[in-house]
């Protein structure tokens, strides 16, 4: 295969790049490097050291036969990303490049619309370098679980429900509905309508990703310090595992919003590669739109305190707090949760790692970089309010 992945110097792109080139797959890597722009500008930094992405790339060619290329480009400027899709012909996109951060987006209008711009066009120039240069290509985009926020109903895993409206005695096919619990989290609920509609006009082939949090400090492919993937940890860019485990390592109190009955769906980001890997090797038909509900264990914010709790007892020898705050967001703290996920069962996915395995990893993955965490320290308190 020959997969251009979008957003290659993130979190999940790189990982996801190493995967795919040791697989044999051909991969050309694309990012402006937003990511390490804007967690600077919070004052912020990786937790774990990342090289720069041509570094990167030339560690991981010494190790695989397909070399892989990276470049830098802004996806919604000019038309690097349509030239390279003409040019290549790939056999799948992968758009992990968006503004991934909720509370980047809540910081003021200035943040709201660049995330809302960067997000929305470069899914929407994406759609329309494919329809027009390569149609055959399947789109791989990744959503969020939090596009359907956190209703009273069961979330299917599909982009429609049959239901009854205003008391009615037929049913209608409508959209499932959803109600996203952020500027940024939105942009994903419009990518996924944008994809729709281009699936559905064009017959765009498409896989819509609904992944959970992610979490982790590593993935097998990466055999040492030169391949790390960044880690964020800061009370704007880390999600809720990866800053309760620097919390840890830094013996702080772990910081929690509110009484801590909000419950997600959380993924490990070896999970998440091994998943998305899958959903790229064994595509939808042509023309198909996919919808995949990507999560693997459902956690309160409580439960996974006490599950980094144990394990910073265990492996740090640490007995931690807890610093209870008033929730930064506007979320619900207890509520109804049932998410509905089967298709990577179907297509044969395996659980790689389970939460309370992986925690004791990340925190001895952690614990060598103790120093770099603790001169980031005034960043980790959110400093972000949504009202
Ligand atoms: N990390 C998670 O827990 C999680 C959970 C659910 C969904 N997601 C989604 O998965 C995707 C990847 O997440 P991540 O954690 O790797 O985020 P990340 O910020 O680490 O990676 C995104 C990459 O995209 C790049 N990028 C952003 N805008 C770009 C543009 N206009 N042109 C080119 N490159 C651009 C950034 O520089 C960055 O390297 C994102 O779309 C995110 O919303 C992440």
């Amino acid at each position: 295969m020959k997969a251009i992945i979008l957003g290659a110097d993130g979190y999940l792109g790189w990982p996801l790049s190493l995967a795919l080139a040791q697989r044999g797959h051909e991969v050309i890597c694309i990012d402006n490097l937003a990511t390490r722009r804007c967690v600077k500008e919070v004052g912020s930094t990786s937790g774990m050291p990342i090289e720069s992405m041509e570094n990167r790339v030339a560690s991981l060619n010494k190790r695989v036969r397909k070399k892989a290329r990276f470049i830098k480009a802004d996806i919604t400027k000019g038309s690097t990303l349509r030239d390279v899709i003409r040019r290549e012909k790939p056999d799948a996109v992968v758009h992990f490049a968006e503004q991934r951060s909720a509370p980047y987006s809540m910081i003021n209008e200035k943040h709201a619309v660049y995330t809302m711009e960067n997000n929305t066009i470069g899914t929407l120039k994406l759609i329309y370098a494919v329809k027009e240069t390569s149609p055959g290509t399947h789109i791989l985009k990744m959503g969020t679980m939090g596009e359907f926020g956190t209703p009273d109903f069961d979330i299917p895993e599909s982009a429609f429900v049959n239901a009854k409206i205003m008391g009615e005695d037929k049913y209608s096919k409508i959209l499932t509905p959803k109600w996203a619990g952020s500027w940024y989290h939105w942009t994903k609920v419009h990518d996924t309508h944008n994809m729709l509609y281009a699936n559905s006009l064009w017959g765009c082939t498409i896989t819509d990703v609904m992944q959970g949090p992610v979490y982790g400090t590593r993935t097998k492919e990466i055999t040492s310090s030169g391949l790390n993937t960044r880690f964020d940890f800061d009370g704007v860019w880390g999600t809720v595992v990866n800053k309760f485990c620097a919390q840890a390592v830094l013996g702080m109190p772990l910081i929690r919003f509110g009484k801590g009955g909000q419950v997600r769906g959380f993924i490990s980001l070896q999970d998440s590669i091994n998943a998305l890997v899958l959903l790229l090797e064994k595509p939808p038909g042509k023309g198909e739109y996919r919808h995949v509900n990507q999560f693997m264990e459902l956690f309160s914010t409580l439960e996974l305190e006490k599950e980094v709790k144990r394990a910073a007892a265990r492996v740090l020898g640490k007995e931690l707090e807890t610093m209870q705050i008033e929730d930064p967001r506007v979320e619900k703290e207890s509520h109804y949760y049932n998410p509905k996920k089967e298709i990577l069962e179907k297509l044969g996915f395996k659980l790689a790692w389970k939460l309370k395995d992986n925690i004791p990893e990340m925190l001895r993955d952690l614990e060598p970089n103790k120093n770099l965490l603790s001169r980031y320290k005034a960043v980790i308190r959110p400093t972000v309010k949504w009202k």
